[in-house]
C-alpha cells in the first residue's frame, strides 16, 4: 500500500498512471525474484543495446561473453542494479521521496555527464522489461502478463520520468 502511495505521488508530475494495490505488489513481487541477477540482467540490457555497452570504456568493443565473469562488470552491474533495489525498496515509505527524488536527480546528472541520452535510457527500460518478462516466467508459479506489464510500466515511467529531467 505504502509503495502506491509513493508511485501515486510521483505519476501526479505527470510521468505516468496512478499503480492499483495490486499492480505495487506485482512489481514488489516481481523485483524480489530477480534481484540478485545482476550479472546476468545487465548482460543482456548490453547484449540487446550495444551502444549502451559502447559508453563504457572499459567494456566498448568487447565479447560479452570473455567480459561478464570479470570483477570490473560485475561491479557495475552491481551498482547498477544496487541502485535499483534501493529506489523501489524506498519507495515503501512515502518518507523516503525526497531521498529517491535527490538519489534520481544525482543519477540524470551523472550520467549527463557519461553523455548517456534519454533514448539510450528508454532502451534500458526496454531491456529491463524484456529481461522480466523472460526471467519472471521460468518459474511455472509465476506469470508474465499484460497487468504485471502494465505495472512496470507505471513504475519505471515514474523512475526513469526524473532521471530524464535531470540528463
Ligand atoms: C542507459 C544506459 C546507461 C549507460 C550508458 C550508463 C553508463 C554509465 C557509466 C559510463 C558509468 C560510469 C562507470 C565507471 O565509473 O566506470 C555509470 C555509472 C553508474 N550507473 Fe549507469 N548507465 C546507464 C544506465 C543506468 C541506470 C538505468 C542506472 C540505475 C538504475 C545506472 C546506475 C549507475 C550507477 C549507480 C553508477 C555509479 C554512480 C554514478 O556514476 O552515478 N546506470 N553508468
Amino acid at each position: 500500500m505504502k509503495l502506491l502511495i509513493v508511485l501515486i505521488i510521483y505519476s501526479t508530475s505527470a510521468f505516468a498512471g496512478p499503480l492499483s494495490p495490486n499492480e505495487a505488489n506485482f512489481v514488489k513481487s516481481v523485483w524480489d525474484h530477480v534481484r540478485h541477477n545482476e550479472t546476468d540482467m545487465f548482460c543482456s540490457i548490453l547484449n540487446q543495446f550495444p551502444d549502451i555497452q559502447a559508453k563504457f570504456p572499459q567494456f566498448e568493443g568487447k565479447d560479452l561473453n570473455s567480459i561478464r565473469n570479470t570483477t570490473e562488470f560485475i561491479t557495475q552491474a552491481v551498482r547498477t542494479f544496487t541502485f535499483f533495489s534501493n529506489i523501489i525498496d524506498l519507495s515503501d515509505n512515502p518518507v523516503n521521496i525526497p531521498t529517491i527524488t535527490i538519489l534520481l536527480k544525482n543519477l540524470g546528472v551523472s550520467h549527463r555527464r557519461y553523455g548517456v541520452t534519454t533514448a539510450q535510457m528508454n532502451e534500458f527500460n526496454y531491456g529491463i522489461v524484456s529481461y522480466l518478462n523472460v526471467s519472471f516466467n521460468t518459474n511455472p508459479n509465476n506469470s508474465w502478463n499484460d497487468v504485471v506489464a502494465a505495472a512496470w510500466t507505471n513504475a519505471l515511467d515514474n523512475i526513469f520520468g526524473s532521471v530524464f529531467q535531470n540528463l
